[in-house]
């Protein structure tokens, strides 16, 4: 299947590693020049030399880091024609063990960054007639995990946003969707300790995701071939959802 997404732009933040990269991998397989942002130099150096993209070194989860970004996409490739939002996950906490500063700082990470790239990119995309965000959240936007609190509830709140922004945008030829992994084997998910085998036990398909089956999806979302699709919260995560 052509996706036709030759020669189409793409800012993929987080692009340096696990399922940014997957997902920036993706989209240079077929055809797009991209854009890479994400704060280690050394990493992102080499990610961006094995895709041929041009590195932005940025911390998204402070907001003068998010404008920067927001500039050295536009000097660098312009207004991108497809935006994969993405970042590191929030620190874990038990509602007990959350604070308000706590609160204040994961909201920064994943809500407002969010916010400031759709406000930088939205609307030259609807001006040009077409766009693709999609916004890598996770399954447990839906089915909460019991000791990461400020996930659960700040992904939630980011589909809530997404499904009123597309219907927006829909009439300008522009699809934003949230793409939920479940469980995928990145460097993250085998360097926090957690007992993969017994995860991969209670999950339908016995086995953790790939980051490339996650990269993939992004790519979809991000063709032309998408183009009626958005407004949506799609999980990759080998079955673990089963409620609509
Ligand atoms: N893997 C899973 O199973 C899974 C499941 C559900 C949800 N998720 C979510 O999906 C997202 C990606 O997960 P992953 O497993 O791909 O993680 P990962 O392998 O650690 O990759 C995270 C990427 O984001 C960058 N990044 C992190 N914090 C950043 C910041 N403040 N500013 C700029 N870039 C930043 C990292 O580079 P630097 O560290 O160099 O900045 C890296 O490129 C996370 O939000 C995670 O919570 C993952």
């Amino acid at each position: 299947m052509d996706l036709a997404i030759t020669g189409r732009t793409a800012l993929i933040t987080g692009g340096s590693k696990g399922l940014g990269f997957a997902s920036a991998e993706a989209l240079g397989r077929e055809g797009a020049k991209l854009v890479l942002a994400a704060r280690t130099e050394s990493t992102l150096t080499d990610a961006a030399r094995k895709l041929d993209a041009v590195p932005i070194i940025a911390d998204l989860a402070q907001r003068a880091g998010v404008l920067g970004c927001i500039d050295d996409t536009r000097d660098a490739i312009g207004n991108p024609d497809i935006l994969v939002i993405n970042s590191g996950g929030p620190a874990p906490a038990t509602f007990a063990e959350t604070t308000p500063d706590g609160w204040r700082v994961a909201a920064d990470q994943l809500f407002h960054f969010t916010i400031e790239m759709l406000d930088a990119f939205l609307a030259p995309m609807r001006e040009k007639g077409r766009g693709r965000v999609v916004v890598i959240t996770s399954f447990a936007a839906r089915e909460p995990i019991a000791n990461l609190l400020y996930s659960n509830a700040l992904r939630a709140g980011l589909h809530g946003l997404i499904n009123s922004i597309a219907a927006e945008v829909a009439g300008d030829g522009v699809t934003i969707n949230a793409v939920m992994p479940g469980y995928i084997k990145t460097d993250r998910m085998t360097g926090i300790g957690l007992d993969l085998d017994r995860i991969a036990a209670t999950i339908p398909a016995k086995r953790l995701g790939r980051p490339e089956e996650v990269g993939d999806l992004v790519a979809f979302l991000c063709s032309d071939r998408a183009a009626y699709i958005t407004g949506q919260a799609i999980a990759c995560d080998g079955g673990i959802l089963k409620g609509i």
